[in-house]
């Protein structure tokens, strides 16, 4: 539904140089939530801008629906207005909400139908339609001043929803809300991914926002995409970054000369037995150092991490008995270890936002340098 194969920006100001994007290719399958986490100027924001050709590339191409909109871009007065109509088909969600406050609850969501010159009573027919859709029917006369942040971001919403876009472009549509407020505008995107087969990309930078909706993921740093998937496929990736993020185990090996490894497991394939399998076969004890099943992005998900004696040499054949038994087993360095238990430690001492924050660091741990 989104392609972009080399999408590279380079920003120039004031004889400076700043590569934004440099070569990104990414899929987007159509009825898909698809989430881009990184840090800090990694060019997530760049990506979005590009996507809807808000910004202009500097080279590769972006297409949205089968339509090329790079090729649309500059190319005269049709072209100009073929990518006019085709951004329209392109929602955006922006983080700070954007309304006016001149103007009614109603007025904003009506403003992209008057930009596509649609009469008065269609446009109203439309406005309250979509209010109804995003649970604020009753708000319709009141003015933005009078809504709370969510209450905003609904109407943000419904505004991008105006001119019956495919895809949804959202840029950290929930970092100014609070927890609660952030899962009711998560559940509205999935819900309205759901309803109108809407395909959703969405910038964030908290990890949670990628675990609680998305099918699919892309990691940024410093504008490359270095991982991207759909969430199986990245839990099924040895050493993924973003696997780990989405879904740490702590765990610290009791002893230097101990192998720790962390074993995945999807659904149908169940731990228990294999792991007494295991032990029973070599004949050696196995210490559970952390465990969790969870669902991410749909899927029943359990991890385990489990320490057998010996160094990582000593237990090549046991490592391979698991991965015959279709687990996914990923070796945990003594250097890794460490740095998820920190992470872990910052996830566990604060609230929410620390959360995130925890997460975030263990997520961009390698961006620092
Ligand atoms: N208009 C611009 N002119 C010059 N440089 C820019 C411009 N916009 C972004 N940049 C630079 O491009 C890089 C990527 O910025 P971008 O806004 O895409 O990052 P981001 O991942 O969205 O970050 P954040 O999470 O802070 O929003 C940064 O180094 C930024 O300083
Ligand atoms: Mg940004």
């Amino acid at each position: 539904m989104i392609t972009t194969t080399g999408l590279t920006k380079v920003y120039r100001s004031r004889g400076r140089e700043v590569t934004a994007l440099d070569g990104v290719d990414l899929h987007v399958r159509e009825g898909e939530v698809y989430g881009v986490i990184g840090q800090s100027g990694a060019g997530k924001s760049s990506l979005i801008r590009c996507i809807n050709l808000l910004e202009r590339p500097t080279s590769g191409t972006v297409t949205v629906a089968g339509q090329d909109l790079t090729a649309l871009a500059g190319r005269g007065p049709r072209a100009g207005r073929e990518l006019r109509q085709a951004r329209s088909r392109i929602g955006m969600v922006f983080q700070h909400f954007n309304l006016l406050s001149s103007r009614t609850v109603q007025d904003n969501v009506e403003l992209p139908l008057e930009i596509l010159g649609k009469s008065g009573k269609e446009r109203s027919r439309k406005a309250l339609e979509l209010l109804d859709l995003v649970g604020l029917a009753d708000k319709a006369k009141s003015y933005p001043a009078q809504l709370s942040g969510g209450q905003k971001q609904r109407v943000g919403i419904a505004r991008a929803l105006a001119g019956d876009p495919k895809v949804l472009l959202s840029d950290e549509a929930t970092s100014a809300l609070d927890p609660e407020t952030t899962r009711s505008i998560l559940q509205l995107l999935r819900d309205l991914n759901r309803q109108l087969g809407l395909t959703v990309l969405l910038i964030t930078h908290e990890m949670d926002v990628v675990k609680s909706i998305c099918d699919s993921a892309a990691l940024m740093e410093r504008g490359r995409v270095v991982e991207s998937g759909t969430v199986g496929e990245l839990l099924a990736t040895p050493g993924s970054e973003l696997a780990a993020a989405l879904f740490p185990v702590g765990g610290e090996a009791s002893a230097d000369d101990r192998t720790v490894l962390d074993v995945t497991f999807h659904g149908e394939t169940a731990t228990q037995p294999v792991i007494s399998q295991l032990s029973r076969t070599y004949n050696i004890d196995i210490s559970i150092l952390g465990a969790a099943i969870d669902t991410v992005g749909g899927l029943q998900i359990g991890r385990m991490r489990i320490e057998l004696p010996g160094r990582y040499e000593d237990n090549v054949v046991p490592v391979g008995f698991l991965r015959e038994q279709g687990l996914q087993v990923d070796v945990v360095d003594p250097v890794n270890a460490e740095n998820a238990e920190n992470a872990e430690e910052s996830v566990n001492a604060g609230d929410a936002g620390d959360a995130a924050e925890g997460k975030r660091s263990a997520l961009v741990k390698e961006g620092a340098e």
